[in-house]
């Protein structure tokens, strides 16, 4: 059985900066809250006409191909993580093909909130195992914030999320390091916990929600039982990661580096402290870029990569809990 390895990875996030100070001059928030209770001190918000999801895609994909070493037409598949695609169909897999000028390749759009990533990767993986494909581009890319509600009724989700998109490029490997293994969990019963819950068939479809024109309606944004998701993301995050080390034979020692999905940075550091991991094992960016869901892992990813955090040999776990519930884990040895 063939192995596969990321060959190259990047990122990309927009321009323009949004404090904690930004924020409270549209809704009723403070820094102090904001840092006390999810470390983040600022996020990037595209700006309408410059970004969207998938430019920021192309642009983070660039970078990871141009590192790779893979020219653009031995890519073979293409797997986009997002929750937040341009259109609601066809989603961002196709266009990307285009606008990269890839061949007539496969695309396929991931759907798995803040796990898209690791379960973008997972795919990936398993077509370069079975010997179907070579290289294949994993995406995750996110505009949050033109589907937040940026008034004080929001402001329990909007002030966590932010825009930006990573991506790498999996390659078929032939010296043993790589993607060791990959664990994909889900638990519908907590859907509604974490969701947006609007337009959809099942319910009321766009068409009705504009016959309606009631601007009181909540349905359009993220809804967030806050307290609940963290008690489950710190149960879920520790038991894939655990999964994810039995799977391969290895301890808690054996993590050079964890890349946890950038949710809450109480998060990671709960889970940092449960497992006795030091500063340099855990890597975190949220403090300066929000939570971009899909995009968190291969934006930390690539930043520890690019600071040389990450180095040939090392074991790198990366670990997603998000929506749906979903939560998934990936071991590799780089
Ligand atoms: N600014 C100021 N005050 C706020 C804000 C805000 N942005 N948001 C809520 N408040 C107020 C509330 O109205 C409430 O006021 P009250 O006591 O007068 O009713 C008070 O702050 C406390 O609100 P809680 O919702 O209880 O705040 P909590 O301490 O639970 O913190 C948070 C909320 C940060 C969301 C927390 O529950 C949490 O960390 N949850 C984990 C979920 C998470 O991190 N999700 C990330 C995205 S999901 C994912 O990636 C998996």
């Amino acid at each position: 059985m063939y192995q596969s390895k990321i060959s190259g990875l990047g990122f990309y996030v927009p321009d323009n900066v949004v404090t904690n100070e930004d924020l409270s001059k549209i809704m009723d928030t403070n820094d102090e809250w904001i840092q006390e209770r999810t470390g983040i001190q600022q996020r990037r918000h595209i700006v309408r006409g410059q970004d969207t999801t998938l430019s920021m895609g192309v642009k983070a994909a660039n970078i990871a191909i141009e590192r790779s070493g893979v020219v653009k037409d031995d890519i073979d598949f293409i797997v986009f993580a997002t929750i937040s695609p341009d259109y609601y169909f066809p989603g961002p897999g196709v266009e990307l093909q285009k606008e990269l000028g890839l061949k007539t390749v496969g695309a396929l759009d991931v759907r798995n909130q803040c796990s898209g990533f690791v379960y973008a990767l997972s795919v990936a993986d398993q077509f370069i195992k079975t010997g179907m494909y070579k290289n294949i581009l994993v995406v995750a890319s996110e505009v949050q914030s033109l589907g937040l509600d940026m008034t004080t009724r929001g402001r329990a989700v909007s002030v966590i999320f932010g825009d930006g998109a990573g991506a790498v490029v999996v390659t078929r490997s032939d010296d043993g390091s790589g993607i060791l293994s990959t664990h994909l969990h889900s638990e519908g019963e907590h859907a509604k916990e974490l969701a947006v819950l609007a337009p959809g068939m099942g319910g009321r479809w766009v068409t009705d929600i504009i016959a309606e024109n009631n601007p009181e309606d909540e349905s359009y944004f993220p809804y967030m039982n806050g307290q609940f998701v963290f008690k489950h993301a710190v149960v879920r995050f520790s038991e894939v990661i655990m999964e994810g080390l039995q799977a391969n034979n290895l301890q808690v020692s054996d993590i050079d580096m964890l890349i946890p999905h950038q949710a809450n940075l109480r998060i990671s550091q709960f889970i940092q402290k449960k497992f006795g991991l030091n500063d340099d094992q855990v890597f975190n960016n949220i403090q300066k870029y929000g939570n971009t869901t899909a995009a968190s892992i291969p934006i930390a990813l690539t930043e520890a990569w690019e600071e040389g955090k990450i180095k040939k040999g090392d074991t790198v776990v990366l670990a997603a809990f998000g929506s749906g519930f979903t939560w998934a884990s990936a071991i590799i040895k780089w």
